[in-house]
């Protein structure tokens, strides 16, 4: 309940922080002050002050109408430079114990400072950004209020991983069902679309849970060692039987996270659910595919449209509403 008026309140500040403009000059801005770690991280976290030049946020990819998530396949940083995976939702991660596709991290707070560093993210060292920010006049006297000292690398990390679990959702026609609140939204066609995930389509064999995720990493056959070379979690931990196995992400508001996977091959749920259906038909020289998806599974036309109907009602309200 707490986390939901904490989202709620956020929603409010965003706006309010919209409405005084995004220059990318942030010493012009006169930035709402903030009375808690979770409005100076949400400060942080749509400022462009913590990148080299002042060109890119954490929301410049982290697009808050997208669940956090960005609209390209792979990411775009400082001076335009792409990086090689696709920007995952930043939001529902509180229940998470990995970070990142591959799992290199695991708190938010460890998190939160890798893209700040990344050269083809925010490209700024974490030492820089302390002195950008405790010479920005505002910055400043907020950190000292919140924090009771200026800003050091911790209270950065700390603050914005602090907004970062205020994103979490739970008002999605599904949840509304499922808790009895309104049975109304959760349609017939999302129904069977439930059942063909939990038995057909095999899906709840990896999304399971009430963020529909094991939080293990499997590998659903997007590696070939030819053109498809992001080996994924081997990088991690150097064990063969991990390559091509990415975390098995989250499905909440999936409808709005458009394109999907680590490289961002699937333009839309349609196609993730064609993929699944028959993952040879898109390719058929992947290593180590998991062998629940050995065979096709043999979904029809109807079948398809259910599940899809069923990955829609895991959509939170406040992204309908747009
Ligand atoms: C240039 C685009 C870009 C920027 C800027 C950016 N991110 Fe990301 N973010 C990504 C990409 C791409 C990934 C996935 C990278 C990977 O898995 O190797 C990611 C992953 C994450 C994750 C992990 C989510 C998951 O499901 O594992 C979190 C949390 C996150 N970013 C938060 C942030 C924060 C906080 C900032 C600002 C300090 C930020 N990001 C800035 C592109 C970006
Ligand atoms: C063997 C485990 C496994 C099964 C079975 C499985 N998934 Fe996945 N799913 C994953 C993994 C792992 C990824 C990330 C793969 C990658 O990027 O390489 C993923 C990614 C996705 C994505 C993309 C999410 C995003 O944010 O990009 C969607 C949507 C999805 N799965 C839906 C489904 C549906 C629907 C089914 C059933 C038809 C299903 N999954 C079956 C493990 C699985």
């Amino acid at each position: 309940m707490n986390s939901l008026k904490l989202s709620f309140a956020s929603l409010i500040f965003i706006s309010v922080f919209y409405s005084c403009g995004t220059s990318s000059d942030s010493k012009e801005r006169v930035l709402k002050e903030p009375s808690t770690i979770e409005q100076l991280g949400e400060l942080l976290f749509h400022d462009s002050i913590l990148s080299r030049g002042n060109q890119v946020a954490c929301a410049t990819c982290h697009k808050p109408d997208h669940a956090f998530a960005d609209i390209t396949p792979v990411s775009v940083g400082v001076d335009g430079l792409k990086g090689g995976r696709n920007t995952p939702s930043a939001m529902n991660q509180s229940g998470r114990v990995f970070q990142f596709w591959d799992g290199r991290m695991e708190t938010l707070e460890e998190q939160a400072a890798g893209p700040i560093e990344n050269p083809v993210e925010m490209d700024l060292p974490l030492s820089a950004a302390v002195d950008k920010l405790n010479k920005h006049e505002q910055y400043r006297k907020f950190f000292i209020k919140i924090f009771g000292h200026p800003a050091d690398k911790k209270s950065i990390t700390d603050a914005i991983a602090a907004f970062e679990r205020t994103l979490e959702t739970s008002n999605s026609a599904f949840d509304n069902y499922m808790s009895g609140k309104d049975t109304t939204q959760f349609t017939a066609s999302a129904k069977r679309g439930r059942e063909i995930f939990n038995v057909k389509g095999k899906c709840f064999d990896c999304h399971f849970g009430p963020d529909f995720t094991t939080d293990l990493f499997r590998n659903i056959g997007i590696f070939n060692g030819k053109d498809l070379n992001d080996s994924g979690r081997f990088v991690v931990t150097r064990d063969p039987k991990d390559i091509g196995r990415f975390k098995t992400p989250g499905l909440r508001n999936v409808a709005v996270t458009a394109p999907y996977m680590h490289n961002g091959m699937h333009k839309t749920l349609r196609e993730v659910i064609d993929y699944y259906n028959e993952p040879d038909k898109f390719i058929n020289n992947s290593v180590n595919r998991d062998t629940s998806l050995a065979k096709p599974l043999g979904l029809t036309e109807q079948d398809k449209k259910d599940l899809e109907a069923f990955l829609v009602s895991l959509t939170d309200a406040r992204f309908l509403k747009k």
